[in-house]
């Protein structure tokens, strides 16, 4: 029997990506050993650092050196004195985009050994499904004027029929597989010409799935109704910009932003999906070893179940839930573990 052996392009990136990175790195060897299959990593010294020395987030050919791998696990990028233009436009939405990760996939349950802040809380577990390459993030628009006093600014959203219904169909899959309830993310009564375009094609793409529920609420009143009732949702698909917001916000209230994950998917698997925790490089606690890893390690396991280890993926997230049961926390959920304790802790648990 051949081994079963993965390429992994490695991007800590800026900030706290340096201590969560190393940490999932420690807790997929740990898991690789014992699920007998290799893990090769192609570390990539991409980011802030690189660009303040050559210009440039990432080189040339990155993309080239990306697509050779099988997954990307990616910590964060974003530092106080750059741009996040240049940041986040220099490596991870290029990278989204070239690689048609049309899906961001964010799911969020709570925890062991966690207390949500909202009443109800205990129960939350679902999953956002963000369109992750068009729609409010668009480059279609511009500055008139500058620093005059007629100075302007327009910016463009673009929706497609063929990637709102693919990002549709892909909840209405994720929906069947869990609790079959899709809610859509609208503002159709403000936003008059992209919003209603959203509605018809999610609606046409549900009504295919006669066993998924569907619904559509307003964004606005969707925000207030998952603090006052998060566990009667199930699957969001939404638009970017608005997937965006409710991820922070349903990572709120299942504890902490530092335990949310992210993949970044191209479903078709004509190139590598990529997998990073749902928080920025927090410069506020970088290199203080306090980081939560958890956010990074769920990823991990994500990108284990993408690659078809489903097993080592349970396992890994379930070392970490355990970890947590025993009250192994860093300073955001209460407690006082470390970056390393908490690494150290899951490892020990992979470890059996
Ligand atoms: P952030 O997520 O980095 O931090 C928000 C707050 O949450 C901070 O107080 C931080 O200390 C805390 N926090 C975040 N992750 C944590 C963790 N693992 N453990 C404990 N506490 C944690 O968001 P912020 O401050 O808005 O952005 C900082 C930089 O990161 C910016 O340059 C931003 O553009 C960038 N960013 C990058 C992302 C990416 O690479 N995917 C995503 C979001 C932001
Ligand atoms: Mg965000």
């Amino acid at each position: 029997m051949t081994r079963r052996q993965y390429t992994v392009a490695l991007i800590p990136g800026d900030g706290i990506g340096q201590e969560v990175v190393p940490s999932a790195r420690a807790c997929l060897d740990a898991v690789a050993t014992k699920h007998h299959f290799g893990l090769e990593f192609d570390e990539l010294d991409w980011g802030s650092a690189r660009y303040r020395r050559d210009g440039a987030m990432m080189p040339e050919d990155g993309f080239d050196r990306l697509a050779a791998s099988d997954a990307i696990l990616l910590g964060a990028v974003g530092e106080p004195d750059i741009p996040d233009t240049v940041t986040l436009w220099g490596l991870l939405i290029p990278i989204r985009r070239t690689f048609h990760q049309y899906v961001n996939l964010r799911p969020m349950r709570l925890l062991p050994g966690v207390t949500s802040p909202v009443r109800g809380g205990e129960n939350i577990d679902l999953a956002i499904v963000r369109e992750n390459v068009e729609g409010e993030y668009s480059e279609v628009g511009g500055r008139m004027y500058r620093g005059r006093p007629e100075e302007s600014a327009v910016q463009e959203s673009v929706f497609t029929r063929v990637g709102v219904e693919r990002v549709a169909r892909y909840a209405g899959d994720l929906a069947a597989r869990r609790r079959g309830f899709v809610t859509s993310a609208t503002k159709s009564n403000g936003i008059v010409h992209t919003m209603p375009f959203w509605d018809e094609v999610v609606e046409q793409t549900l009504a295919a799935y006669p066993d998924v529920r569907r619904e559509q609420i307003l964004i606005d009143a969707l925000a207030a109704r998952l603090v006052l009732d998060p566990s009667r949702f199930d699957v969001i698909v939404a638009s970017n910009l608005f997937g965006d917001i409710l991820s922070d916000l349903t990572a709120a209230l299942a504890g902490s932003i530092g335990i949310a994950p992210s993949g970044n998917i191209n479903p078709e698997r004509d190139h590598p999906s990529m997998f990073e925790p749902v928080h920025g490089s927090a410069p506020d606690i970088a290199g203080k070893g306090v980081a939560n890893p958890v956010g990074q390690l769920w990823a991990a396991s994500m990108m284990l179940e993408h690659l078809g280890e489903q097993e080592a993926a349970a396992d890994l997230l379930g070392s970490v839930e355990a970890v947590m049961a025993k009250g192994v926390l860093t300073r955001d959920l209460g407690g006082d573990a470390s970056t390393a304790d908490v690494t150290a802790a899951v490892t020990e648990q992979i470890g059996g």
